[in-house]
This record gives structure tokens, C-alpha cells and sequence, in this order.
């Protein structure tokens, strides 16, 4: 079952901000989001950051890796000049601080581990543990609360056993670019209640089988809004889109 929002800004803000800044966070929100997609790593001391790209450089303004930098050290680079000149000085996002900026405005958050090879474990469990404190009042208390709890997703297994090992409550998503001969027992080794797939590979019959099986299904990145019909009409329950200014939250 899905209970969660049906059209989410990806990176935050899609194609018209810098990906995972506030300032994408804000373009979403002005565009009438009130869900995200968004990535996590972990920098050099362990601190989560948001960030999509375990080297530096294309989107901040740096070099080397994601973690041969302290986290405060990441929050002082430019994340937003690369986009354009006026987003010059926008910071990669704290996750604590982002996580607690998207809660108190309402918006939900499906926050995608993206594990820099290496730390995959790590990730996970850091990302679990942070989101289960934030959202102890919504697991506490069940029923509708729990459509307001973020939704754990990534493409690493390892992440998300380590996710489930730190924070079983806080549910976990499987990100596969295909889906695997073997979906239903990967999912199921992690409890996990929905399926993210890439929209480009995914059959009717797949989506079929998703459903029937009982999971939510989820569909990246779907920016064309005939294709985000046709998925939508197969039983995909959600999908994040880049296009936000032709995709609008309320789109059938
Ligand atoms: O979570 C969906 C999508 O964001 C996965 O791919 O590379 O855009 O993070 P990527
Ligand atoms: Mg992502």
C-alpha cells in the first residue's frame, strides 16, 4: 500500500535549481511541493550530508571525495554556482538541518542513502537512526502518522539491511534500475514496503506484478507527462519528477 504523496520533486527541486540545496527545496516548494527526493552520503567525520555524488566536482565547487572532508568543511563549499551565477555560495545541506527544514514545513521526504563505496553500513544505519529520532512521535504513534515518516530508499542492499538493523519501524524502499529476476526475495529480506524503479525499463507487466504482490511502486525520473500518464495508469503509485514546471503536484 502506498501512503505517501504521488509526485515528488526530484533532488529537490528537479531541473530548476541546484540539486539538493535549499534552494532547491524552496524552487519545490514554490512550485506547490510538499515532497521530495533527496540524496544522503556521509562525510569524513561521519556527519550525513546531502550530496548525489561521492567525488566533488560537479556539482561543488571542490575536489576529491565526499569523505576527505569533514562535514562542516562540505557545508562551507559552493553547491550552487555550477547551476547558475545567482545560486553562487548555496551550501551542501547538513542532513539533521535539512531533515528538520522539510518536517517543520510539511514536506515529506522519500531521502534516498547513497552510500560513497565503502560505507554503505554506515550510511544506512546513520541515516535510519537519524530519521527514526525525528519522526519518534509519528512511529509512536501509528495509523496516519506514519504517511508523514520518511521513506528509506537506496540501490544498496547492504545500506538498507543496516537501515533495518538500526531503525526496523522506518520503512525502507528498493531502488533497482531494473528490476532484478529476484525482486520480490530482495524486498522481502528487508521488509521493504515498495519497489523504486528507473520508469525507462519498467514493463506493464512488471508494475502488474509490483502490485499484485503488494507493494508500493515508485517510478524515477519520469519527466514527460505522456509517459507519467501511461505509468500512473499501469498502477505505478508515485513517481519523482525533474520537471516540476510541467509536472505539478496535483497532476492526473
Ligand atoms: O531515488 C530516485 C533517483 O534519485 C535515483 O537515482 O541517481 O537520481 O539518485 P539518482
Ligand atoms: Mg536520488
Amino acid at each position: 500500500m502506498w501512503r505517501y504523496p504521488r509526485i515528488l520533486a526530484h533532488r529537490g527541486g528537479g531541473t530548476l535549481a541546484p540539486e539538493n540545496t535549499y534552494a532547491a527545496l524552496r524552487r519545490g516548494m514554490e512550485q506547490g511541493f510538499r515532497a521530495i527526493e533527496f540524496d544522503i552520503m556521509l562525510a569524513r567525520d561521519g556527519v550525513p550530508v546531502v550530496l548525489h555524488d561521492a567525488v566533488l566536482g560537479r556539482t561543488v565547487n571542490g575536489s576529491g571525495h565526499v569523505h576527505d572532508y569533514d562535514a562542516a568543511e562540505l557545508a562551507a563549499m559552493d553547491a550552487g554556482g555550477w547551476f547558475a551565477q545567482g545560486f553562487l555560495g548555496e551550501p551542501v545541506p547538513l542532513f539533521v538541518e535539512f531533515a528538520q527544514f522539510c518536517k517543520a514545513h510539511g514536506v515529506w521526504m522519500n531521502m534516498e542513502i547513497k552510500p560513497a563505496p565503502g560505507f554503505e553500513r554506515a550510511t544506512g544505519e546513520t541515516v535510519a537512526r537519524i530519521a527514526a529520532a525525528l519522526f519518534a512521535g509519528e512511529l509512536e504513534e501509528g495509523g496516519e502518522a506514519i504517511g508523514r515518516v520518511p521513506l528509506l530508499s537506496s540501490f544498496s542492499h547492504a545500506a538498507l539491511e543496516a537501515a533495518m538493523a538500526a531503525a526496523p519501524r522506518v520503512p525502507r524502499a528498493c531502488l533497482m534500475e531494473r528490476l532484478a529476476p529476484d525482486w520480490e526475495r530482495i524486498a522481502r529480506s528487508v521488509e521493504a514496503v515498495a519497489i523504486h524503479a528507473c520508469h525507462r525499463y519498467l514493463t506493464r507487466e512488471q508494475a502488474r506484478a509490483v502490485k499484485e504482490a503488494g507493494f508500493g511502486l515508485f517510478c524515477y525520473t519520469v519527466n514527460d507527462p505522456a509517459r507519467a500518464r501511461e505509468l500512473l495508469d499501469w498502477g505505478v503509485d508515485a513517481f519523482c519528477t525533474d520537471r516540476i514546471d510541467l509536472i505539478r503536484p496535483d497532476f492526473r
